[in-house]
Order: structure tokens, then sequence, then C-alpha cells
């Protein structure tokens, strides 16, 4: 298994959550870490928390800003693509408007700017590591969108890892994670992860640290590439 020691790790999305464990866990491991996402707000309550890391703003969706933060960074070990960088609408396919459907990809979008700026920075024993979503392969009613977005990620990791090797690419899927992304179910939000943490196997929704421990390992395996990594406390199992 590689030492992240001295390497350079880049999170796109990493201000909370998944994204911000990963940024801890890599900062741990002895990387140099660059960690950005959108909101001044959580870069700045970032930084001051965490003043080894570096963050900053940037949109997903910003490609030359991608491209400028690769560039300065230069040589890199390992980038993540974490961000949700989409509003997804959680309503049956036949109830949705296109735009609402199409709305949802703008995530996958975000994932290939990361991927088309991001791999000539890399080094060839280097990395790319998407976060998807457990709905790709097991789809609840109302998840059609974020399905065939989670699809559309596993199989651009796919199609990379052929492409692009030795660089090693991987996509992270993570089932009911406690994070802000849950944060407008406001009052209820405890009682809601409670429940759902009930119908999963492991009895409870999962936490970032756990997802970041794999994502960790998708940096750090050497000989692991094209994988889907699931950590859904058993979520998929029928
Ligand atoms: N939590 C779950 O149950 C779950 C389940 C399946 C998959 N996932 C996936 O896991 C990943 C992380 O989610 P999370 O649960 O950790 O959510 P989170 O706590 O809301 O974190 C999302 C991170 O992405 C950043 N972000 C969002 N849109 C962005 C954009 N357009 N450009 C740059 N950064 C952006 C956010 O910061 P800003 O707002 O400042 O931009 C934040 O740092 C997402 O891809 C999500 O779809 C989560």
């Amino acid at each position: 298994m590689g030492s992240l020691a001295g390497q350079k790790v880049v999170v796109i999305g990493g201000t909370s959550g998944i994204g911000l464990a990963t940024a801890t866990a890599a900062l741990g491991e002895g990387a140099s870490v660059w960690a950005v996402s959108r909101s001044e707000d959580k870069v700045a309550q970032c930084q001051s928390e965490y003043p080894d890391i570096q963050f900053g703003r940037l949109d997903i969706h910003d490609t030359s800003g991608l491209d400028k933060l690769f560039a300065s960074v230069g040589n890199i070990d390992h980038i993540v693509a974490n961000a949700t960088g989409a509003n997804r609408t959680n309503a049956p396919f036949m109830e949705q408007t296109d735009e609402q459907f199409r709305a949802a990809f703008e995530k996958f979008w975000g994932y290939t700017n990361v991927a088309r700026q991001g791999i000539p920075h890399l080094r060839p024993t280097g990395s790319l590591t998407f976060v998807s979503g457990f709905p790709a392969r097991k789809c609840n009613v109302g998840m059609s969108s974020i399905s065939c977005t989670g699809c559309a990620v596993e199989g651009l990791t796919r199609a990379l890892a052929l492409e692009v090797a030795p660089i090693r690419v991987n996509v992270v899927a993570p089932g009911i994670i406690d994070t802000a992304a849950f944060a407008a179910l406001g009052e209820n939000r405890d009682q809601v992860l409670d429940q759902i943490g009930q119908s999963i196997p492991l009895g409870r929704v999962g936490q970032s640290e756990e997802v970041a421990s794999s994502i960790m390992h998708a940096m750090q395996n050497t000989y692991m590439s094209g994988a889907t990594l699931d950590v859904g406390g058993g979520n998929l199992l029928p």
C-alpha cells in the first residue's frame, strides 16, 4: 500500500461531510492537501479549523478555475471528485420535468470537468477517485435521476481506468451517510436518519469517516483500478 507521506492530494468538494473527512484523513497520513468548494463561509470556517490544509473557493463547473488549481499544485498524486454539484429532484421519472431530470447530471458534468482538467496534472503513479452513490445499483422509487447519474459516473470510471492507465481510476459509492446533505430535514433530521438506519443491515446510517476510509484505500492501493467500492452498511443486499 502506498504511503501518502509527502504526496499531493486535491479534494473537489472538500469543505463538508465526506470530502472534508477525506481531506483530514489524507492530512493525517502525511499528505499535502488542497480542498475546495463554492461557499465562502465553509472555506473560511474550514481554514480556521484545519490550518494545515489549503482551502479555496471553486465551483466544480468552473473549468478554467479547475485548470488553474491543478496547474498551481502540479505533479498531483491523488484527486478526489466529491462535490454534489447538482440540484436533484426526488420524484418518479414521469412526475419530473425534463429540466429537473437533466439537472441531476450536472454532478456528472462536474466530474468530467475534474477528469479533463485534472488528469494531465496527475503523476503516472497517481489516482482519480469519484464519489458516486448507492442509487446507481439500488434505485428506490423517486431516485431515477440520481440513479442514472451514478451509473454514468461508474461507467466513466471504468472507461477512464482503461484509457488513462497506469493512472488509477476508482469510484466510491456511499450508502446513507449522516452529513449536511440531510440538513433540509431540519429538526426531524436525527429521527429520520435513525429510522432509515433501522432498514439497513448494520442497523444505522454511516459516518463520513467510514466513507473517507474507502476513498483513502482507493488512493493507497496501488493495484486497484476501475473498481467500485460500496460503503453502505450492507444496504445493497436484497
Ligand atoms: N450523504 C449521503 O447519504 C450520500 C449518499 C450517496 C452519495 N453521496 C455523495 O457523496 C458526496 C459528498 O456528499 P456529502 O454527503 O458529504 O455532502 P455535503 O456534506 O453536503 O458535502 C458536499 C461538498 O461538496 C461541495 N459542493 C457542492 N456543490 C459543489 C460545486 N458545484 N462545486 C464545488 N463544490 C461543491 C460542498 O461545499 P459548497 O456547498 O461550499 O460548494 C461540500 O463541500 C456527494 O457527491 C454526494 O452525492 C452522499
